[in-house]
């Protein structure tokens, strides 16, 4: 009845695949390695019931009032501080998910081309979808040479269909879904072809303080801060719940992501940004994120272990020094896919990895959450798993 209606933009919507798993099954009643949810152990509800009721005390009814576009001045200062930028460089955001959507939405056009990784962020895909954009994904090599030429060649092949790369869309730590990081080598590999080609660099980061082991490695804003939109999220380092991140960027670009917000949801949610302001500037967010540090790490040690110890031979998988996600590859001619409706009828549920490659590729791929489930759970999840790759095999 509503067919003739909708707009062109609707028949480019798709639905996320991992938001139909929640749909269907109750997420605490199977062995779910799917979402990429924080541990609910992370939520410090005690000093956010307290940080609330002193925002009431200090703002009082500013604190429910609308704000500005830009984000309240308190939030701003404190991001501008934590990432060393100055403060007419932040915009906050309802999220960085919203950051991905306004980005897009400022700078493409139907048919423009924005450049990524295979496998990448599936939300990021949905917004760029959304807009109709075409999306050409690069799979990852480690030699620099041929991972440079691998972007060299799908540039070329979009320049020949006379087409205009607007962006690349890059998740340099800890990656969605994979859970690798680009080297700095590889960082400064892409931003050298951005200038060289000319086109921007959405760089998506709301795992980077999430590191496990190693060392921090630059950014690629900090490689070239007005090629660079840098995203960050208040999602995995306090509390998705709130809704709030950042996009960095110069102010040009962040003077049109601010007129577009205006359309979108006027302010982001005011009470919401003084807490985290509060949160930022008292320590308590850095106290809280230590522990969760603390937590992810034993849980990411953990599912390596497991995985070592019980998944049959023929199969892979990526050892993430921070994020949430791991990444599984199986032998050739296994299809997650297919997999998927036996796996979670006897009970545990992983993502196909073939929904992050913009080319419906990686068909033998899963991605795996470790954040999530408890340990004992996960120790149960992973055996039935493996008992049925096992069984399969
Ligand atoms: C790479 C990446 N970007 C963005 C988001 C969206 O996060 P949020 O909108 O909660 O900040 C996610 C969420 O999982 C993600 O993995």
């Amino acid at each position: 009845m509503y067919d003739n209606i909708y707009s062109e933009d609707v028949g480019s919507f798709f639905r996320s695949p991992v938001r139909e798993i929640f749909k269907k099954v109750d997420l605490n009643a199977i062995y779910s390695f799917a979402g990429g949810y924080p541990s609910p152990d992370t939520f410090p509800l005690e000093e956010i019931k307290r940080t609330m009721a002193e925002v009431i005390d200090k703002y009082g009814s500013k604190a429910f009032q609308y704000g500005a576009t830009q984000g309240v001045p308190e939030l701003r200062e404190a991001v501008a501080k934590r990432c060393g930028v100055p403060v007419e460089r932040v915009q906050i955001t309802s999220s960085s998910q919203q950051g991905i959507d306004v980005c897009t939405r400022v700078l493409v056009d139907p048919g423009d081309v924005i450049l990524t990784s295979s496998p990448s962020y599936l939300g990021a895909l949905q917004s760029f979808r959304s807009y109709r954009a075409d999306i050409r994904g690069v799979k990852h090599s480690p030699d620099i040479e041929a991972f440079k030429q691998a972007y060299e060649g799908v540039i070329a092949q979009a320049h020949a269909e006379g087409k205009k790369i607007k962006f690349l869309y890059m998740i340099p730590d800890f990656q969605n879904p994979s859970g690798e990081s680009l080297t700095l080598a590889e960082r400064e590999m892409l931003v050298a072809l951005a200038q060289k080609h000319d086109f921007l660099i959405v760089e998506d980061s709301p795992y980077r303080e999430l590191r496990y082991e190693g060392e921090h490695i630059p950014t690629m804003y900090s490689l070239d801060p007005d090629r660079v939109i840098h995203l960050g999220s208040f999602s995995k380092i306090f509390a998705p719940g709130f809704r709030l991140g950042w996009a960095i960027a110069h102010p040009d670009i962040l003077d049109k992501i601010y007129v577009c917000k205006q359309s979108l949801d006027l302010c982001p949610p005011i009470f919401d940004q003084y807490v985290a302001a509060e949160f930022l500037s008292s320590g308590r967010l850095d106290a809280n994120l230590e522990k969760s540090i603390a937590l992810y790490k034993d849980k990411r040690d953990h599912l390596l272990n497991l995985l070592a110890q019980h998944m049959p031979e023929g199969i892979r998988w990526t050892h993430p020094e921070g994020g949430l996600f791991l990444f599984l590859t199986m032998p050739e001619g296994f299809e997650a896919v297919k997999f998927y409706d036996k796996a979670l009828d006897a009970g545990v549920a992983y993502v196909a990895g073939e929904f992050f490659h913009p080319d419906g590729s990686g068909k033998n791929t899963m991605r795996m959450n470790f954040s999530f489930m408890t340990k004992e759970r996960m120790t149960e999840g992973v055996k039935l798993l493996a008992s049925l790759l096992s069984s399969r095999a």
